[in-house]
Parts: C-alpha cells; sequence; structure tokens
C-alpha cells in the first residue's frame, strides 16, 4: 500500500541514519499541496531552512517564488521537498552515502503525492530523478520522461543568484513549465479527466 505523507514524516522523525542528524536542527521534510500536480526537488535545506524545517524559505525560496508566477503557479499548489532532508554543513555537497540512505523517503513522497510533473532543480535533484551522470546545463531546457513523470531539470536557483547570465535560461524554463501544465491539463479536459 502506498505510503501517506504522514507515515513518511512519521517514519522519519529522529532519523540517525547519517551524521548530518549531529548537526542538523531540524528534520526538513517538504512542504505544499499533497495531490500537487508538480513536485520540486532540491537539493538539502541551507541554513534558514535547517531553522525554519521549511524548504526554500531563504534567498533562493524567494527567487523561486517570482519565477513560479512565470509558469503560472503558485508555492500553494505545489509540493516542494528536497533530495537530503537534513542540511549538510556549511551547505557542502551531499555525499553518496547520504543521498543513498535520505532518498527512500523522497522516492516514498513522490509515490504519496502521485504528480504529473517533476522539476529537478540543479545536479543532485536530476541526477537522482533521471539517474544519469550528465551535468544540469546539458539536461536544462528539455522535457524528460521517467515512468509515468514528465521531468523538466531546471538550474538549481542558488547558481542562478551567483551568476546572472543564467537568469533568462531560467525564465524560459518556467515559461516552458507552464505551456507544459498548459498542455497536459488541455489533454486531461479532453479525455474528460479534469
Ligand atoms: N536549496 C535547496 O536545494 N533546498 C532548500 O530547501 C533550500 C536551498
Amino acid at each position: 500500500m502506498t505510503k501517506t505523507l504522514t507515515d513518511i514524516q512519521a517514519e522519519l522523525a529522529g532519523c540517525r541514519r547519517c551524521e548530518l542528524c549531529e548537526t542538523r536542527t531540524n528534520i526538513v521534510f517538504g512542504v505544499g499541496n499533497p495531490q500537487a500536480e508538480v513536485l520540486f526537488i532540491g537539493e538539502a535545506p541551507g541554513k534558514q531552512e535547517d531553522l525554519g524545517a521549511e524548504p526554500f524559505i531563504g534567498a533562493a525560496g524567494q527567487y523561486l517564488n517570482t519565477l513560479l508566477a512565470l509558469a503560472g503557479l503558485t508555492r500553494e499548489e505545489i509540493y516542494i521537498a528536497n533530495v537530503l532532508k537534513c542540511r549538510p554543513p556549511l551547505n557542502r555537497d551531499p555525499h553518496p552515502s547520504e543521498i543513498e540512505v535520505c532518498t527512500p523517503y523522497l522516492r516514498d513522497q513522490v509515490r504519496a503525492i502521485n504528480p504529473d510533473v517533476l522539476v529537478t532543480l540543479g545536479n543532485f535533484a536530476t541526477r537522482f530523478i533521471l539517474q544519469t551522470d550528465r551535468g544540469i546545463t546539458g539536461l536544462r531546457g528539455q522535457i524528460h520522461l521517467t515512468g509515468r513523470f514528465s521531468v523538466l531539470p531546471i538550474f538549481h536557483p542558488a547558481a542562478a543568484i551567483y551568476d546572472h547570465s543564467k537568469g533568462p535560461l531560467m525564465e524560459d524554463d518556467f515559461r516552458l513549465l507552464g505551456r507544459l501544465l498548459e498542455k497536459r491539463r488541455a489533454e486531461k479536459t479532453e479525455r474528460g479527466l479534469a
């Protein structure tokens, strides 16, 4: 039977499966509409998220909120989770062993929410979802299919804050997301599923 988000969060409570438990303030499970059409997947909580127990509430999150509008989306409509649920010290990259022990929770979240579209933010989320070693630069800007999901890899918002040349590409990708959603909704209405 598919676990609910509440079941998964209860399983994660007090997690000590990797060393990040020693330095985290809070486990950052995920937030949003449990029946979201779109699931956004980031890398790992940063400082603000570790303190506030919610994904993307720092500077990258503020930027993400402005981009969502380009796709015709609001934070309330979507769900956001991360590959890692605990903050790596000094925001270092996730270690492979941490990804291995933490991603079963993400897989369960994907099953529970059962979205149409997965938006992977940055290399770590994209590599995990598409099971590829390819980098985000070569994968963004196109819709990929995995299982029954459409996957749209997008630069991580924090990377685009540091490198302004990525801004226009980010905006293009959020507009592409908006068109993808419109198309999927129109197809559902045609099939009488909406
Ligand atoms: N960066 C991420 O990848 N996730 C967050 O929740 C915040 C910043």
